[in-house]
């Protein structure tokens, strides 16, 4: 368990998995989508898919675990900014891989996990033509997977600055902790 001096190995493993992965992820998805690189897509699904379940262990041991103890008192209105952060990026690490998990689903493309066909695709033998499986959900999911993927870069950037901020400016211990220092 954490504890205000030390997180546990566990918190410390989940968190830079997947802060690493997620940064990969919205990198890989915003390159190959504004290049229609598509010979990325399945591997941005497969490694999305797999995140996914490693987010819901994140979930589960956060809900287990609770939210940090702040290393030392910090302002007020400056630990509420942290805690909205941590909110958004939480939140927004479960909802992108449902949200792409939906939009390519039920939007009828399919989804291949390392090869393996989890969802197939919907093509209208007729025609050839990709037909969504619920046209309504698959645009929702696209929709949160594009502007939660904006979304996300700002909190992380905010973040990002607030890490550094503890580490160079206050010089306390909150990304040293997160290190396992
Ligand atoms: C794990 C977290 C994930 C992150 C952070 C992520 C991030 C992104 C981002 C930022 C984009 C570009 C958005 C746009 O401009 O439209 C994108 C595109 C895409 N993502 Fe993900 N993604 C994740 C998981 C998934 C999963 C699990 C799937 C499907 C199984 C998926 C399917 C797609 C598809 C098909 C596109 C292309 C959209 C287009 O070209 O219109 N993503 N992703
Ligand atoms: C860019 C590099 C990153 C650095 C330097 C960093 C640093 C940190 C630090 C120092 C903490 C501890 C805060 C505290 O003690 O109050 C923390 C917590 C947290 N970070 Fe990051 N982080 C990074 C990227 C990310 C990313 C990409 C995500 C998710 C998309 C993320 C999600 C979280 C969450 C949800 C917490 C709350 C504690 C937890 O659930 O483990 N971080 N981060």
């Amino acid at each position: 368990m954490d504890t205000p001096q030390k997180f546990s190995p566990l918190t410390i493993a989940l968190h830079w998995v997947i802060a690493l992965s997620i940064i990969a992820m919205l990198g890989v998805g915003f390159y190959m989508s504004i290049n229609e690189y598509y010979p990325l897509y399945d591997w941005h699904k497969s490694f999305g898919v797999l995140i996914f379940f490693v987010v819901l262990v994140r979930v589960w041991w956060r809900v287990k675990n609770g939210w940090p103890v702040p290393v030392r008192a910090y302002p007020a209105l400056e630990h509420r900014v942290a805690q909205v952060t941590h909110w958004v990026l939480i939140v927004g690490t479960v909802l992108m891989p449902i949200s792409g998990m939906l939009y390519s689903g039920l939007g009828g493309w399919g989804i291949k996990v390392f090869g393996w066909a989890m969802v197939a695709g919907n093509k209208n033998p007729a025609t050839g033509q990709t037909e969504p499986i619920h046209a309504g959900l698959a645009e929702l999911g696209e929709f949160t997977h594009e502007w939660l993927g904006y979304v996300l870069v700002v909190a992380i950037t905010l973040h990002l600055a607030g890490a550094l901020k503890h580490h160079w400016l206050d010089k306390d211990r909150t990304l040293l902790r997160m290190l396992g220092r």
